[in-house]
């Protein structure tokens, strides 16, 4: 066995940990992941220096087959599993549960004080549960794709939706609920405050960033804070509603597109409407709206919101929706 390799299973493959030099090989396993929403190639080299984490490669010879990631949160009692697949001929043969097991075992020998594995997943209406897993929570998945420079008008459209539906008519109509950023002070106290999962609804009481969950402890918050993301609130101390986006990612669709998360917490139809149109703002304002190629938009919520949210980005014609109903589980099982 080569010097750096960490083991190897009964059918022949061999594990490591993935490097810089790796990148290319990851790609090629990555061809069409979730249909073109595949966030590794644009987060595998950060992925090589985050703290806390680990990226599993499998290999059968010198050909990469599986990857698997574990980023270890909630003050190391939680590794979050990440980034999972398994190069497409060598699918359907049990790969993905042989790597799973390697990094999993890697990983308790690492770190012993992990006590529970959690993961996120997407699943179409009556797919079946993954075996040997906990369902904590499922929010639904709105999903919507149109050329990036079209966002600016839709970001108007729904503005002037916002001030109608409210019953105003006018931009400066007093009954539209008035969201708010949070500064770095407010939102620790806001995020540490131990009545905030059960005021805003925190899905398994997590908050799940882009599909990684997060408990709001004092050690997550350095995690959060690596994510460059803009919170809006429906008031600074007490929030009814939390939400945020993770600044505008490329990701293959079509060759080239960008990807905008919209991850919201709470279960109130106006506010959801507003922070939708407050983030579109700020990522207008941000001058992501201006490049070439398509945005993939995706808002993650509670279930309860999808119809009013769905109705909401309706009538656009510049913007469609990109997928039907789907959902995003949080999974977890004892380590
Ligand atoms: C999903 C994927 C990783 C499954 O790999 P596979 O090796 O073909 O899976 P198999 O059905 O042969 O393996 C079954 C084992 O993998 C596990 N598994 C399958 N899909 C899984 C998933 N999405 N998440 C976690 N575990 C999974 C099963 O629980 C089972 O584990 P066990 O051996 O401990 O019982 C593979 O189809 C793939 O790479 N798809 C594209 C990327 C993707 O969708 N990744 C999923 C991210 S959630």
């Amino acid at each position: 066995m080569e010097k750096s390799c960490l083991g190897n299973s009964d059918d022949g493959l061999t594990f490591w940990l993935a490097e810089e030099k790796d990148y290319d090989d990851v790609m090629g396993i990555s061809d069409n992941i979730y249909q073109g929403n595949d966030y590794l190639p644009r987060r595998y080299h950060s992925w090589m220096t985050e703290p806390g984490r680990v990226v599993m490669l499998a290999r059968r010879g010198n050909k990469l087959v599986a990857l698997e990631s574990g980023l270890l949160v909630d003050d190391g009692c939680t590794v979050v599993v990440e980034g999972l697949r398994v190069c497409p001929s060598e699918r359907g043969r049990g790969v993905a549960g042989v790597i799973q097991r390697f990094l999993d075992d890697y990983l308790q020998k690492l770190h012993p004080s992990i006590q529970v594995k959690r993961l996120t997943r997407g699943v179409e209406p009556g797919e079946q549960r993954l075996a040997k897993f906990t369902l904590l929570a499922k929010r639904a998945v709105l999903s919507l794709v149109g050329e990036t420079v079209n966002f600016h008008s839709f970001t108007f459209y729904l503005k002037n939706k916002l001030h109608s539906s409210t019953g105003t008519g006018s931009d400066s109509g007093k009954s539209v609920p008035h969201l708010v950023p949070l500064d770095d002070k407010q939102l620790r106290k806001v995020l540490l405050d131990p009545d905030l999962p059960s005021r805003v609804q925190l899905p398994g009481g997590a908050i799940i960033q882009d599909w990684q969950p997060l408990q709001p402890i004092e050690a997550n918050l350095e995690i959060l804070g690596r994510r460059d993301l803009s919170w809006l609130v429906d008031d600074q101390e007490k929030p009814t509603f939390l939400s945020f986006y993770t600044p505008p990612y490329p990701i293959p669709y079509e060759g080239g597109s960008l990807r905008l998360n919209i991850d919201t917490f709470g279960t109130d139809a106006i506010l959801a409407r507003a922070a939708l149109v407050g983030h579109f703002q700020k990522v207008l304002a941000s001058g992501a709206f201006s490049g070439n190629g398509m945005l993939m938009l995706r808002v993650y919520m509670d279930c309860s919101l999808l119809d009013g949210i769905q109705s909401f980005c309706e009538g656009f014609e510049g913007v469609r929706k990109f997928r039907g109903y789907w959902e995003q589980e949080l999974l977890e099982r004892q380590f």
